[in-house]
């Protein structure tokens, strides 16, 4: 496999290209089209999930046709551990009320599913019209909480996957590509 889409000085942390940045692009066309369907003669609020969440949410949005609106909420339940540690914070909370408003939250990935769990109860108490969620990648091996993800880009193993919003560490997210480190590159 070639790795000439990974900038070099992270090449050789990368074991395998999981998900080329065209398919990505592809299945963003797709998911945009789903929800431009379903949410015909509606104006959506995306809410985007800090940090992870911004390429998706970026690329998302250009997408859509139906009018969007963004806003951020930034939680917290992994520091620069690879597992998750089960504890969400809110550290950025929304700019404005959601009340009456068609809302996807935006997500890289949904886990454990605990951040998601979280953000599902605490959005759906400040009463919007509808909620649903679309996420780039799914791990449904890793769901400790199952809960409905309307939009799915992408199932994935269970494999240590950074790039495209992805970190570890803080590294790795600006890459156009999912790409598997491999174990060396985070101490695995
Ligand atoms: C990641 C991801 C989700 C969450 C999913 O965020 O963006 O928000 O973890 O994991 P879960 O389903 O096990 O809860 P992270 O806390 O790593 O922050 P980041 O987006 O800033 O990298």
């Amino acid at each position: 496999m070639s790795f000439e889409s990974i900038p070099a000085v992270h090449r050789d942390d990368v074991a395998e290209i999981l998900i080329p940045a065209d398919r990505i692009a592809t299945r963003l066309d797709e998911m945009a089209a789903e929800i431009d369907r379903d949410y015909e003669g509606k104006e959506v609020l995306l809410i985007g999930v800090l940090k992870g969440a911004i390429f998706v949410m970026a690329d998302l949005a250009r997408r859509l046709n139906v009018p969007v609106a963004m806003d951020f909420m930034a939680c917290s339940s992994y520091g620069s551990s690879t597992t998750s540690s089960g504890t969400v914070r809110i550290m950025k909370d929304l700019d404005a009320d959601i009340d009456d408003k068609h809302v996807i939250i935006v997500e890289d990935i949904v886990d454990s599913g605990l951040t998601l769990d979280y953000l599902v109860r605490n959005l759906r108490s400040r009463h919007p019209a509808s909620l649903e969620v679309a996420s780039l990648l799914t791990k449904p091996s890793r769901r400790e909480i199952d809960l409905p993800v309307r939009y799915v880009g992408f199932e994935v193993p269970d494999v240590f996957v950074v790039g495209y919003g992805l970190d570890f560490a803080e590294r790795y997210r600006g890459l156009s590509d999912i790409v598997v480190l491999r174990p060396e590159a985070y101490g695995g």
